[in-house]
């Protein structure tokens, strides 16, 4: 008899998963010819021809800006640093608000703290899981100086809406497109539409440095503060006349030559890795298609999806067993998933303690009306603690016999769930 693995019968998948190879020789050569040129890094944090790095730096932000059809691109160290770059660059003053979604990684509602700036979460849309316009509509105030889209999963945000919601007010839309590079909508890059985009460029994604992160703009005064909070913008206020201070602190963000040198190797062949994924979450989506309870990601019209997370909705009521028995019993067979992705980030100590911080705490004291609890955004609530199930599409290499293996996997789960539903009746019983 076909009994499921997490009742102790045979996993589907008993072998381990290979791991997709992301470096290779092209990026090995590059980063070789970097260290043989003795040049690990081009970057002075005073003024003259090194404040905008190395040749590698250089080459690759002029290739990223070529391949995303930007004007400017600013290199940096993290998506982290990127954003936190983007909120000095549009002045964030302590007191601001910043609109921000709730279920994302926590550097994107953690920027605007580095300024005094609060965050203001507005509810996700549940068919993409992206912030929703018409949320951010209801938190705009007269303190409201920017909102964070962040294109979740490798899906975009409604980034058109969002920018007109944007210049309607006179506020800024910041992009969060570390999950993305590469979606599209309506014909536009995902990380083009706001004022500034920022990409992520750790190992977890599509393409990668290592470490490393973008930010790309249309706006030449924009692009100018970015690349002073990157190195060091003290020293540099003078040289250049800048009047407007604010935020004139540098950091060092900067991106080595090394790092330089994989990332043109990746952005050559991005649309190779990210097609590669794409077919795969693609498949996968077929295959839960046709099962009642299983709703594959939606791909809103017009929009380019490039699956960083591949996520289903789960349908308890309709499939006849808790989400994480399900989940488990799939992990059991060999295909790796996880429940709920990120909890709610108002949820984070550092928003439920900060009235506990003390008088001198940092920035909350700026903000005791700020409210943050449980069923505040009721949409990202119910997708983390009953309907997400993700897999991580980048990280493995899937052939189309595993592909195939997974879809067993699935398919013997579900037709077993009568099976698995009893025993669990008879566990917790
Ligand atoms: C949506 C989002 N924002 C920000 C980050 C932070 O990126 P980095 O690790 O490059 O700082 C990540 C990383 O996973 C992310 O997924």
């Amino acid at each position: 008899m076909n009994t499921l693995a997490i009742l102790g019968g045979k996993p589907i998948i008993d072998y381990p998963l290979p791991l997709y190879p992301s470096i290779g020789k092209k990026e090995c050569d590059a980063v070789m010819s970097v260290i043989a040129s003795g040049s690990l890094s081009g970057f002075y944090g005073s003024w003259g021809d090194e404040f905008w790095g190395g040749t590698t730096i250089k080459q690759f932000e002029q290739r990223w800006s070529e391949r995303f059809h930007i004007k400017h691109t600013i290199s940096v160290n993290s998506n982290t640093s990127g954003l936190i770059a983007a909120m000095g660059a549009i002045g964030l003053s302590p007191g601001d608000e910043v609109i921000v979604p709730p279920t994302t990684m926590s550097a994107t509602v953690m920027s605007p703290l580095f300024y005094g700036g609060i965050p203001i979460f507005a509810d996700i849309e549940d068919e993409t899981f992206c912030i929703d316009p018409n949320e951010v509509r209801k938190k705009i105030t007269s303190k409201t100086k920017a909102i964070i889209a962040v294109n979740i999963f490798g899906h975009p945000a409604r980034l058109s809406e969002l920018r007109q919601i944007a210049d309607e007010h006179g506020i800024y839309l910041i992009e969060d497109n570390a999950q993305s590079p590469l979606g599209m909508e309506a014909g536009a890059y995902t990380g083009t539409i706001g004022h500034i985009g920022v990409f992520s460029l750790n190992y977890h994604k599509h393409i990668h440095t290592g470490e490393g992160g973008m930010c790309t703009t249309n706006d030449d005064h924009l692009a100018l503060r970015l690349q002073m909070i990157r190195n060091h913008a003290e020293n540099i206020v003078e040289p250049v006349h800048m009047s407007d201070l604010s935020n004139m602190i540098g950091h060092n963000m900067r991106m080595t030559e090394m790092s330089a040198a994989v990332g043109l190797a990746q952005l050559e062949d991005a649309d190779m890795h990210i097609d590669r994924r794409t077919r795969l979450a693609e498949s996968l989506s077929s295959i839960v298609a046709e099962l009642p309870g299983l709703t594959p990601p939606a791909v809103r019209e017009n929009c380019r999806h490039i699956y960083y997370v591949w996520t289903m909705k789960y349908d308890a009521a309709v499939v006849g067993i808790p989400r994480d028995v399900f989940s488990k019993a799939l992990n059991a067979e060999g295909f790796p998933n996880f429940t709920g992705y990120i909890r709610p980030l108002y949820m984070l100590p550092v928003f439920q303690q900060r009235t506990s911080i003390g008088r001198d705490g940092f920035p909350f004291i700026l903000a005791p009306h700020i409210r943050y609890e449980w069923g505040m955004c009721p949409v990202a609530e119910r997708l983390y603690s009953e309907e997400f199930i993700c897999f991580e599409t980048c990280a493995y290499d899937i052939s189309s016999e595993i592909l195939s293996d997974f879809a067993r996997a699935i398919h013997k789960v579900y037709e077993y769930r009568h099976e698995l539903a009893s025993a669990v009746i008879t566990v917790s019983d």
